[in-house]
């Protein structure tokens, strides 16, 4: 089933317990959070600290995107905080199965992220393991950039992995999904969709998460 990460990212931040009960009416289903430490990416965002004030907010799940140098070291700090998927970057993990076990250790589902200029074929050996790959579709360290449309192959190439190794990951795309990109997106094979500025833009929430859902669901029913 397809469904929205809403990535609290392009939210107001002085609201962000009511931005997300919004995202939530509107059928969002997953609370897409953007880690950020100025290192791996530059930019700065959250900490367990914002994890845990939004964990008595929501019932949905958490789902911690870390774009951190040394996740290993943060990845307890997290999953305390009430995180329920964390996923870290191939690109920062020097031992990436170590850190995936680290995460299912700490009682979270593990997901992989690849950058856009990173192969699918790095994944595979950690495919077993993880509960879902996230495919990055602009450069990681902000909101509100243009789709990279050559990630639709990355997409392709997951689901056909998927089925040649007869696993059940899902596939989160994060980075430029809006009302012109989610229909490729969801018809690559995409079923975790992220969306921050196409979400929370124009202060109409509620709508927007509602419209953006209407529109992947509908690409769902055609691609199958
Ligand atoms: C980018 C973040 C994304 C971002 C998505 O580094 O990982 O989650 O917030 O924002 P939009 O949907 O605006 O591209
Ligand atoms: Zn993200």
């Amino acid at each position: 089933m397809v469904e929205l990460a809403f990535s609290i990212l392009a939210s107001d931040f002085a609201h962000l317990a009511d931005e997300v009960h919004a995202a939530e009416r509107g059928g969002g289903s997953i609370v897409h959070v953007d880690v950020m430490d100025g290192h791996f990416v530059p930019n700065i965002t959250f900490g367990p600290p914002v994890v845990a004030a939004l964990r008595p907010v929501t019932k949905l799940p958490l789902d911690c995107h870390l774009m951190i140098e040394n996740p290993d070291a943060y990845i307890p700090a997290f999953a305390a905080a009430g995180a329920n998927l964390i996923s870290v970057h191939q690109e920062t993990c020097r031992h990436l199965h170590r850190t995936l076990q680290l995460i299912i250790e700490h009682g979270a589902l593990p997901g992989v992220v690849i950058n856009p200029a990173t192969p699918v074929e790095t994944l595979v050996e950690v495919l077993p393991m993880v509960h879902f790959v996230l495919v990055m579709s602009v450069n990681p360290g902000f909101g509100g950039q243009k789709f990279i449309a050559p990630s639709l192959r990355k997409i392709e190439h997951l689901a056909e992995l998927r089925e040649k190794m007869g696993l059940g990951f899902r596939i989160e795309v994060d980075g430029g999904v809006a009302h012109d990109t989610v229909a490729s997106v969801v018809e690559s094979g995409a079923d975790m969709l992220v969306a921050g500025s196409a979400v929370f833009e124009r202060g109409k929430t509620e709508e927007n998460a509602r419209e953006l859902l209407k529109l992947a669901r509908a690409a769902a029913v055609v691609s199958g």
